[in-house]
């Protein structure tokens, strides 16, 4: 396992009105444990809200670099070659080393360029701040080749990220990231600012790369076809939780909890009988006011009086298929 994340919680301070409180009560994630293997596309799926990029950014241990307040428990332990490395016990400056290692791409790629950088700069940056020995013709030589592995011809490099398109812009970004050679890749709705026709050229580069360079890949995404073709696993978020989890293909064939099921019935291409029409009432409930037990039982169309009890864990449905509802398996 390449990743392993144990009981981690991702917790956010509330504020009222004027006054700040630090009570870190917004529960983004909760209790969250799983693991990933080298080489492996993991899918995060679920509605807005469920705490899918609050997993991502904790895992690449954002929060404090970006400078926001939240609290994180939990472990999480990263294999890097022979070593484990418990990165949630390490300081900002123990985690410099192995900060390269995860690295993240986002929605938005106009707002992770900065626009007074060409983009060979942008690329050469992160090259700088973490193999600072290198040569700068070395260096170049590198920015050059990570251009043409992303489908760029090299002499982008002298123009800005505003003389480019969307698509192009994403692939920069993804650039910037293989720059420093990570080992996971955690991409975050990298699609969803982008027209149609250039979403599939992006995920096909990202598949790609994936296996040119064995890399890892926690893939968010709102688009479940898009996960579908993409992911080896998949991991459904609801309210901070994982529900179900397992390999795609068994999965999207037999979704078991009640909320997989209404997530993925709203799929349009994805006309398997054994996925019935099921539509959710009601609206996810605050992260701040979690239900007690399991914290779907307020939407849930099975939902018995023994669910506002026990908080039901993920139970082995079959092999590679867990699932958190006693009552599906
Ligand atoms: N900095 C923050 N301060 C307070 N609450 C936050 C903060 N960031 C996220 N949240 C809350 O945490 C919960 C999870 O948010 P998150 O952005 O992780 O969800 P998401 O699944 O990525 O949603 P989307 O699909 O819309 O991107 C939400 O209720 C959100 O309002
Ligand atoms: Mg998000």
């Amino acid at each position: 396992m390449i990743l392993t994340v144990n009981n981690l919680s991702v917790s956010f301070p509330v504020s009222s009105g004027i006054f700040q409180k630090d009570l870190f009560g917004i529960s983004a994630v909760h209790h969250v444990s799983f693991s990933i293997r080298k080489g492996e596309i993991f899918g995060l799926a679920g509605e807005s809200g469920c705490g899918k990029s609050s997993l991502g950014r904790a895992l690449a241990h954002l929060f404090q670099v970006a400078g926001m307040k939240a609290q994180l428990t939990g472990q999480v332990e990263l294999l890097c070659g022979q070593e484990r490395v418990l990165l949630s016990l390490l300081t900002q400056k123990q985690m410099r080393p192995y900060r390269r290692h995860i690295q993240m791409i986002f929605q938005d790629p106009f707002h992770s360029l900065n626009p007074r950088m060409t983009i060979g700069e942008i690329i050469h940056e992160p090259l700088q701040i973490h193999f600072p020995h290198s040569g700068r013709k070395e260096r170049q030589e590198r920015v050059d080749s990570l251009m043409e592995k992303v489908g760029l011809s090299p002499e982008y490099g002298r123009r800005f990220p505003h003389e480019l398109s969307g698509g192009q812009r994403q692939r920069i970004c993804i650039a910037r990231v293989l720059a420093v050679s990570p080992q996971i890749i955690i991409a975050d709705e990298p699609l969803s600012s982008l027209d149609v026709s250039i979403q599939a050229q992006i995920v096909n580069l990202l598949r790609d790369l994936q296996e040119d360079l064995n890399l890892t890949y926690i893939f968010i995404s709102h688009d479940l076809s898009v996960m579908k073709y993409l992911a080896n696993r998949i991991a459904v978020m609801y309210l901070g939780t994982f529900v179900e989890i397992g390999e795609t293909d068994e999965v999207y064939q037999n979704p078991r909890h009640p909320y997989t099921q209404a997530l993925f019935s709203s799929i349009p291409d994805l006309k398997d009988e054994k996925i019935k029409k099921n539509t959710l009432k009601g609206e996810i409930p605050s992260p701040q006011y979690r239900p007690t037990g399991c914290c779907f039982r307020t939407r849930c169309p099975i939902a018995r009086s023994e669910c506002s009890i026990a908080v039901p864990q993920l139970m082995r449905f079959s092999d590679n298929h867990d699932v958190a509802c006693p009552y599906v398996l």
